[in-house]
């Protein structure tokens, strides 16, 4: 079984990799290091990633890896040679949900949060599945309700909010806070509304 289907490249146009100039492609399998350390640096910081800093483990990392870059997708930002983000989700092995991604989450370092690499990130994410992955009808992915600037971010990038699970997750202060259920379904062909 290959883990990692395609390991080309797939840059926008006019990306290069020169410092400071996002290079986003699939995963490899010796991205490992880098995404470990991207998921500890994003995780120190409380009220982003459900994990907290010690629940991200190689285990967790190398399982995301290889489940997304087999049954799924996993695609990574970098600067010069640096992993600054990560984006992957995966198929449920269930045949009837085999259509959608789902488990999906998405990680900027925070030095370069706020910045755009996120959007070009997550953009090219998008592209790849509505390109490369016909059948994948269908993108899910949870944020919790305080995140509203997670929230905003994928409504600006098609999803729309399907559902909000009460007190499904606990919030920075201990208290339980609502989760927020958003989705993405490929539009029907000839729909050429342009945030998709
Ligand atoms: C959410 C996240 C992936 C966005 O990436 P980013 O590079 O910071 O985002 P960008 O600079 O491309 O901005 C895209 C949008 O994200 C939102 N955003 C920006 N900074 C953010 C931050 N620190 N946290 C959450 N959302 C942010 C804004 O709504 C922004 O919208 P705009 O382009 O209209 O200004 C990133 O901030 C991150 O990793 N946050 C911590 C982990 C997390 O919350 N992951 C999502 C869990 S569901």
């Amino acid at each position: 079984m290959t883990l990692f289907p395609s390991s080309s490249p797939v840059n926008p146009p006019g990306a290069t990799d020169a410092v400071g100039t996002p290079v986003i492609r699939r995963s490899r399998p010796d991205d490992f290091e880098g995404v470990y350390s991207l998921y500890l640096d994003v995780a120190a910081i409380p009220g982003g990633i459900a994990r907290s800093q010690d629940e991200i483990t190689p285990d967790y990392v190398v399982s995301f890896l290889g489940r997304s870059g087999a049954a799924g997708l996993s695609m990574v930002a970098l600067d010069g040679d640096r992993i600054v983000g990560e984006v992957h989700a995966a198929r449920p092995v269930l045949r009837a949900f085999s259509h959608m991604l789902t488990d999906l989450t998405i990680c900027v370092r925070p030095a370069y949060q706020g910045r755009g690499w996120g959007r070009r990130l997550f953009s090219e994410f998008l592209r790849v599945v509505r390109e490369d992955m016909p059948d994948v009808r269908r993108v899910e992915l949870f944020t919790r309700q305080s995140n509203r600037r997670a929230i905003a971010f994928y409504t600006s990038l098609g999803f729309c909010m399907e559902g909000i699970l009460r007190g499904r997750i606990a919030g920075v202060d201990g208290d339980l806070e609502d989760d927020i259920l958003m989705g993405w379904v490929r539009p029907p062909p000839g729909d050429d509304d342009d945030r998709y």
